[in-house]
């Protein structure tokens, strides 16, 4: 860690939805920039201030204090009616959201199509579906590397440009939209000039926030002014190091903030990983420590007691035992200075704890993360077995008012990611953490 440094980044060590949104709504006041890098409405991060609850998927969690600058940076990818129904909802709310966002130029526009062309894929019979959100994240990652048919935030401005963008683009989405239905149903087809007065439409709303918001980090870090990368997925979602072809389709690790915000990471002066006390996972994929053991097990409860249903489609989470394999793997990716252990309340009441220190394969020990998922596939759990305990969590504050039980889970966590652990959450609420 580098202290002078004016940047920290929150990022996801597992498989996404670490609460990764308390830990940036509970730092966020030290900094007056907090920014988006990777993903789009795929992301689903929740703040709970006492009986209020936000849920937010394209803006940044910084949104919610206004004199916070929040900032979708140009590595995102962009549904303007969620951004716009996100806007209106936190308004109904009584959040203003104003001159504190800025929407990045160079960030690429998801469209229908996008979406039309993931449910193809994704609903086929040949079992090759990888359990997306289905906002349309791939099929637009795809147009802006494949760079003929991508269309950026930018181009809104343009209403005679962006027209004739779309007349080339949306003919060639239908031909493979339909090519893809091979003849299953009627598959969906879509008119440019339609989708272009519909996408000025929001672009109208949207003017406002389109900036070049590279060129405003890094005036502000000649200002002297901090910023907070928040990271979207977990590291073991990442397209690069996550469990292929099981991820996303963007760099939810700190590798992506400098493409996706145009800040070197020299300026990164803290990294803070955030973990479950368990793990989870949504859609599809290898998970060594899954707690597959029925509607009266371990799994089940855990699911139940940690309201384990995704924010962004209501999916039931698969759930699983802490595997710190995986969190080794991804914490020296990160390059994390310290973790913090979320949702440990959820443990309690169970007699023993189980944390995963290797695996299993074909006859062979090995504490080697295998993130290719068909090797992953085959590694089988190596458990070490701690004491449980009995007492509630929700009410501590301090390192003091843990059971020894729960603090000796959290010191073997800490021991075998072989990182810090600097905070401890025991409830949603931000009253509810033990800095350690
Ligand atoms: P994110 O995507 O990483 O921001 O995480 P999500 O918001 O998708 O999921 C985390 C969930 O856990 C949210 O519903 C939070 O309100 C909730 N949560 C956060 N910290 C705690 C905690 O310490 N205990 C419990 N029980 N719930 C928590
Ligand atoms: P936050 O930021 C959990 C998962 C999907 C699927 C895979 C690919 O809330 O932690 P995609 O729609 O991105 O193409 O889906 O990634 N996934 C997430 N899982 N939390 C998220 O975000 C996720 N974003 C994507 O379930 O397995
Ligand atoms: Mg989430």
């Amino acid at each position: 860690m580098n202290a002078h440094s004016p940047c920290t980044c929150v990022v996801g060590l597992q498989w996404g939805d670490e609460a990764k949104g308390k830990i940036v709504d509970l730092i966020g006041d030290d900094y007056q920039f907090v920014v988006r890098y990777n993903g789009g409405p795929n992301a689903g991060h929740t703040v709970v201030w006492g009986d209020r609850t936000f849920k937010l998927s394209l803006l940044p969690t910084g949104v919610l204090k206004p004199t916070l600058r929040s900032v979708i940076g140009n590595g995102l990818v962009v549904y303007p009616p969620r951004l716009l129904e996100e806007i209106d909802q936190l308004e109904a709310g009584g959040i203003h959201v104003g001159d504190n966002l800025a929407l990045s130029d160079h960030a690429h526009l998801i469209f229908p199509y996008h979406m039309e062309q993931e449910r193809a894929t994704e609903h086929g019979e040949d079992g090759s579906a990888i359990g997306t959100t289905g906002r349309g994240i791939g099929p637009c990652y795809q147009d802006k590397v494949g760079r003929s048919d991508g269309i950026r935030v930018g181009e809104l401005l343009h209403p005679q440009h962006l027209g004739e963008r779309l007349r080339t683009v949306v003919p060639r989405k239908n031909r493979i939209i339909h090519a893809l239905a091979n003849g299953n149903g009627k598959p969906c087809q879509f008119d440019p000039n339609e989708l272009c007065d519909e996408y000025l439409r929001y672009a109208e709303r949207l003017k406002p926030f389109i900036t070049d918001t590279t060129s405003m980090l890094q005036k502000g870090l000649r200002e002297g002014k901090r910023i907070l990368f928040e990271g979207a997925q977990g590291s073991l979602l990442d397209i690069d190091f996550g469990t292929y072809p099981y991820v996303t389709s963007s760099n939810s690790l700190p590798g992506g903030i400098w493409n996706g915000s145009g800040v070197p990471s020299r300026h990164l002066g803290r990294i803070i990983g955030v973990v479950k006390a368990y793990t989870t996972r949504v859609g599809r994929g290898p998970f060594p420590s899954e707690l597959d053991d029925g509607p009266t097990g371990i799994g089940e409860r855990i699911r139940k007691i940690g309201r384990e249903y995704g924010t962004v489609t209501g999916r039931p989470r698969r759930v699983g035992w802490f595997d710190s394999v995986a969190v080794r793997y991804t914490a020296a990716l990160a390059g994390v200075d310290e973790i913090t252990v979320m949702l440990l309340d959820v443990l309690s009441g169970l007699k023993e704890l189980r944390i995963c220190t290797g695996y299993e394969v074909d006859g062979k020990k090995t504490a080697h993360f295998p993130s290719d998922a068909f090797l992953l596939e085959r590694c089988r759990p190596i458990y070490d077995t701690l004491p449980g305990w009995s007492a509630d969590l929700t009410k501590a504050r301090k390192k003091g008012d843990l059971p020894a039980e729960a603090r000796r889970y959290v010191d073997r966590i800490s021991e075998l990611v072989d990182v810090p652990v600097s905070v401890v959450s025991v409830g949603p609420d931000r009253e509810q953490t033990v800095m350690m």
